[in-house]
């Protein structure tokens, strides 16, 4: 089986020493860098902006995975192509018009995602899925790190992925949220190919070590 894709999320770095994490993630086998960005409005936290992501996206070597938690994610398309991002992920819940929003990235060069909240359904993706690169499932309600991890989701990616084949979309699956070795190991194994991976990255003791234990999953 392949190894999965491994996306460490930055907001559970060290915000006083920036640099000195994404020096680590730029040197582990990490394949990509998470960015988490909320606006206290669609989520209960507020995290970093553009301002700051800018220096972000010139210290790292990996492609860029942003993922926004704000409502009118489409107000912002210039500025995620202007960071030189890989993938832009829009909530499914914050977008009224989401295959307008999904063109729209698109056509700016970007990778368009879509993700789906623990209470949203996979129908929800019906419609969509043939117009991704990825779908994004959380495994928490999305505003903080560190959270537990919500059993359903491995059911959810379960669905998600007879949902792809069905529809022969080419889709990737990432999950955010709770991922530690015990739920990424039932995650892969129900199809994700996409771990992002916070908490149980920074608070390792040897994260590089805990990034290459993840990819071997
Ligand atoms: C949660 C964010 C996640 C978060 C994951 O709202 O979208 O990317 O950083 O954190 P962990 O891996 O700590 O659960
Ligand atoms: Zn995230």
């Amino acid at each position: 089986m392949k190894s999965p894709i491994i996306s460490p999320s930055l907001l559970s770095a060290n915000f006083g020493y920036l640099a000195k994490d994404i020096e680590m993630i730029n040197r582990s086998e990490a394949d990509w860098l998470h960015l988490d960005i909320m606006d206290g409005v669609f989520v209960p936290n507020i995290s970093f902006g553009f301002p700051v992501l800018k220096f972000v996206a010139q210290l790292s070597t990996k492609p860029l995975d942003v993922h926004l938690m704000i409502v009118n994610p489409e107000k912002f398309i210039n500025e995620v192509k202007a960071l030189g991002a890989h993938v832009m992920n829009v909530h499914v819940e914050a977008c009224m018009h989401l295959h307008r929003v999904i063109q729209e990235i698109r056509l700016a060069g970007l990778e368009p995602a879509v993700t789906i909240n623990p209470a949203t359904p996979v129908s929800m993706l019906e419609d969509i899925i043939q117009d991704v690169y990825m779908v994004l499932v959380m495994g928490v309600n999305p505003g903080f790190g560190g959270q537990k991890f919500i059993g359903h989701t491995v059911e959810k990616v379960r669905k998600v992925r007879e949902l792809i084949e069905r529809t022969g979309s080419k889709a990737l699956i990432e999950v955010d949220g709770g991922v530690n070795q015990e739920t990424g190991a039932l995650l892969v194994a129900v199809g994700a190919d996409v771990l992002v991976a916070g908490h149980t990255v920074f608070s390792a003791e040897k994260p590089e070590d805990m990034i290459h234990t993840l990819k071997m999953l």
